[in-house]
């Protein structure tokens, strides 16, 4: 029996989940689940966002879905102390979890709940794969009273195994987005790209967009794009200015896999919303998208990921708008529409 690690999280981050649970319990009844605590949760329970003991169980698990972290009650700048993305941040780099995949397909029920023109958003299907445990955010970090500095590194390797994982995952274009003219980890991450483009995969189109055009782009003509390589930083960004082309960030999943046959870990692209959390208001969408591709990547179950994805679509079709999306809709509410529309396949 597969053994799924469910961390829920801060915010509104129990109350999706819970609702993606739902979905499973209904596609994929023979899971097992073991809940850990993760993030603000798992600072005010041990003091610290991520134990050991979390951490071996999602090793061990067949798969780990995180709703978020984070919230005001643990913000704080102060260096010494724990801060709940340090349990997201470990789970990645702790499970190897480099690429990550955060697919952006805005549904036609849904196009006039984007601000940018129904014109500009209109068959838009792109995948943002972002480098995930490299660059910026895992250098070293030096703090003196007057200056901070942040280490952006990246190896040959590290470049090679997410431009394989983009190339592959194409169907016509790589965009490689970089800032090649100012920094020198984007010239290797070029150089690299451009080498595994024409060893392994010289079928599939490539081009350079430095990030600052590419952030223009995404918003003045998104239908361009298929597939989007980016170094962890500029995914980051780009991909919350991505989600926007769907209308709300509370609609979109995401996947970040490591080496064949790890784990991966399964998470909505949004954040705790700690200013809804405990209403029962939450978009559960983006969690139960992200349980799909759980499904689909972690299981190897694409019937019954389709069957989710199918009717969440459904459910939108339908009528169905949480609050993010202009509606009045309530978590539970969404939650039963998605269902209503499983069982009638
Ligand atoms: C994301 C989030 C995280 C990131 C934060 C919470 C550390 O913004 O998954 O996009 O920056 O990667
Ligand atoms: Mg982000």
């Amino acid at each position: 029996m597969p053994t799924i690690v469910t961390l829920p999280g801060d915010g509104i981050g129990p109350e999706v989940l819970a609702a993606a649970r739902r979905i499973l319990d209904a596609v994929a009844p023979d899971l097992d689940y073991t809940e850990h605590l993760v993030g603000g949760a798992s600072i005010d329970a041990h003091g610290t966002a991520l134990t050991d003991e979390t951490l071996d169980a999602c090793r061990a698990a067949d798969g780990v879905l995180l709703a978020a972290v984070g919230g005001p009650k643990w913000d704080t700048t102060d260096p010494d102390k724990p801060r709940p993305e340090q349990g997201l941040l470990g789970l990645r780099k702790g499970l190897g979890l480099f690429a990550n995949l955060r697919p952006v397909r805005p549904l036609p029920a849904l196009y006039d709940a984007s601000p940018l023109r129904r014109e500009i958003i209109e068959n838009t299907d792109l995948l943002v794969v972002r480098e995930l445990t490299g660059g910026i955010y895992f250098g070293e970090k030096t703090r003196t009273a007057t200056t901070a500095t942040d280490l952006c590194s990246y190896s040959v390797e590290e470049v090679e195994r997410i431009a394989r994982v983009a190339f592959r995952a194409a169907r016509s274009r790589v965009t490689s987005v970089d800032k090649a003219n100012v920094l020198e980890t984007s010239r290797l991450w070029r150089e690299v790209v451009h080498r595994v483009h024409g060893e392994e995969f010289p079928n599939v189109l490539l081009e350079d967009v430095l990030v600052d055009n590419a952030a223009m782009q995404l918003v003045a003509a998104p239908r361009h794009f298929d597939v989007i390589l980016t170094e962890n930083m500029f995914g980051d960004i780009l991909s919350d200015e991505a989600a926007m082309i769907t209308g709300s960030i509370g609609m979109l999943p995401s996947a970040s896999l490591g080496a064949e046959g790890d784990p991966g870990l399964f998470e909505p692209v949004h954040g705790s919303a700690p200013d809804i959390a405990g209403q029962g208001v939450a978009n559960p969408l983006a969690m139960i998208l992200s349980a799909a591709l759980l499904l689909r990547h972690g299981l190897g179950r694409e019937k019954e990921a389709a069957a989710v994805e199918s009717a969440v679509d459904a459910a939108l079709d339908g009528g169905l708008r949480t609050r993010d999306l202009g509606g009045e809709a309530t978590t539970d509410e969404a939650t039963q529409a998605v269902l209503a529309h499983l069982e009638r396949t």
